[in-house]
């Protein structure tokens, strides 16, 4: 996550944009979605075994991708930024089924307009997590339905629509949509080592 640096009030200046930054984004990432959807996919959401597995996935991208955000002083672009903090959710998942998380290494500190990507990697997460959810509570063992902290995390509220507000005010330069691109692609890339390293 590097770039050439940009201010905060740059990136939050206001217009509002067809073709914006989340579309922009969407398009760049859809192939690494998919790619990462099949990965996912994989895990056999109805064991505990399979469901850990998943679970370590995740949080092996997500506690360094959160911390880096936090570093970057993403809550002076995104007010609701600790209602957005998963990584307490999911540690205490994994606690609860006899798990560990098992950080990547810690990322460099991203520019604000990297840390929109990479933080619209992390709400998009949650897009899929709903249908995920309903392949674990349909488990038979009573403990993986109790350790739904993070799937369930943000249930209710409009994180998502927030965030794409933000995502399609942002007035960023090419070269800082670039950096956005860039940052997602690599969030994308480290849940695939996750993935691949549970
Ligand atoms: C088996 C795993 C997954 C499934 C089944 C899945 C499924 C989905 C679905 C159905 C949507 C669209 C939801 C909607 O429009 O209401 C979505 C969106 C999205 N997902 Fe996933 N997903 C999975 C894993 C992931 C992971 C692990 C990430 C990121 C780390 C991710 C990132 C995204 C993003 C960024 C979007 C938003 C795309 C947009 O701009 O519309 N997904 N996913």
């Amino acid at each position: 996550m590097h770039a050439p640096a940009a201010s905060t009030e740059a990136i939050l200046a206001p217009s509002v944009r067809s073709g914006g930054l989340r579309d922009r984004l969407r398009t760049a990432t859809a192939a690494a979605h998919t790619s990462l959807d099949t990965t996912f996919s994989s895990f056999d959401l109805q064991t505990r075994r399979g469901y850990r597995r998943f679970l370590k996935a995740s949080a092996a991208a997500l506690l360094p991708v959160e911390a880096a955000l936090a570093d970057a002083g993403i809550a002076a672009i995104l007010s609701d930024w600790r209602q957005r903090v998963r990584s307490g959710a999911i540690v205490a998942d994994l606690a609860a089924l006899g798990g560990v998380a098992r950080p990547l290494p810690p990322l460099r500190r991203p520019t604000p307009a990297g840390a929109l990507g990479a933080l619209y990697v992390l709400e998009g997460s949650r897009l899929g997590a709903r249908h995920l959810l309903k392949r674990v509570v349909a488990s038979t063992d009573p403990a993986m339905a109790a350790a739904t902290c993070y799937l369930r995390h943000g249930t209710g509220l409009p994180l998502w629509p927030r965030l794409l507000a933000v995502l399609d005010a942002a007035a960023l330069t090419p070269s800082e949509t670039d950096n956005a691109i860039g940052d997602a692609l690599h969030v994308f890339a480290l849940f695939a080592e996750g993935a691949h390293r549970s």
